[in-house]
């Protein structure tokens, strides 16, 4: 666990930005794959776990790659988003609030796609939106491509589907666990990012 002031609430803050960075840019951590939550259409919560590809606490955004057609996508695009993280080691659980942002087509998404990995970008390759239903069990990527690398040419037409999820946070609700006495605070954008102390 890490030795931080946790009476401290500007320390608190910075440190949950540094353990969200690590997450992004670490797949052992364990803020590498937070829950996402949306609400459907039928205003029911839906909730996904998803990669966190890279936390930027200056701009006080997440990142996350999806499906263009996947329902979330729609659910998530312009709308208030939930992201919870548990870090078990640092016994610290975030509740991050935000408004989500999709991208589709800018440079900064065509940047992304071309620093992917040929096989992070196969999954794009996928014939079918997330949640089509299916005659029988298949990875719906095309038959040609199952347990191969694709070409860049190859890979090409998968561009469209690929999509960029921004988290623009707006606050964080840290809650710490400790027999000596959990800790909580929430931090927001409306107050500075100042912080106050919460019942845990
Ligand atoms: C460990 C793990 C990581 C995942 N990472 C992603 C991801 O980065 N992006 C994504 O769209 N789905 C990811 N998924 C799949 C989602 O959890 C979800 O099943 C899928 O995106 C469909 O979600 P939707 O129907 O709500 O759109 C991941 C699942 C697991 C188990």
């Amino acid at each position: 666990m890490s030795d931080i002031d946790r009476d401290s609430l500007p320390a608190i803050l910075s440190h949950a930005w540094t353990l969200l960075v690590r997450g992004g840019a670490d797949r052992k951590s364990p803020l590498h794959t937070p829950v996402v939550a949306s609400v459907d259409g039928d205003g029911l919560p839906q909730t996904r776990v998803m990669v966190l590809r890279k936390a930027d606490p200056a701009a006080a955004s997440l990142r996350f790659h999806t499906d263009a057609r996947s329902p979330k996508v729609a659910q998530l695009d312009g709308k208030p988003v939930s992201v919870l993280a548990y870090h078990p080691q640092e016994q610290m659980q975030l509740r991050i609030s935000g408004r989500a942002r999709i991208g589709t087509d800018d440079a900064v998404v065509e940047g992304i796609w071309d620093q992917s990995t040929l096989f992070a970008r196969r999954c794009y390759l996928a014939q079918s939106a997330p949640g089509t239903p299916l005659p029988g069990p298949a990875s719906g990527l095309p038959e040609w491509i199952e347990g191969q690398q694709p070409t860049a040419a190859q890979i090409a037409p998968a561009r469209p589907n690929f999509a960029v999820l921004w988290v623009d946070v707006t606050a964080i609700d840290w809650l710490h666990l400790a027999n000596s006495g959990h800790r909580r605070a929430v931090f927001g954008a409306g107050d500075g990012w100042a912080g106050a102390w919460l019942a845990p």
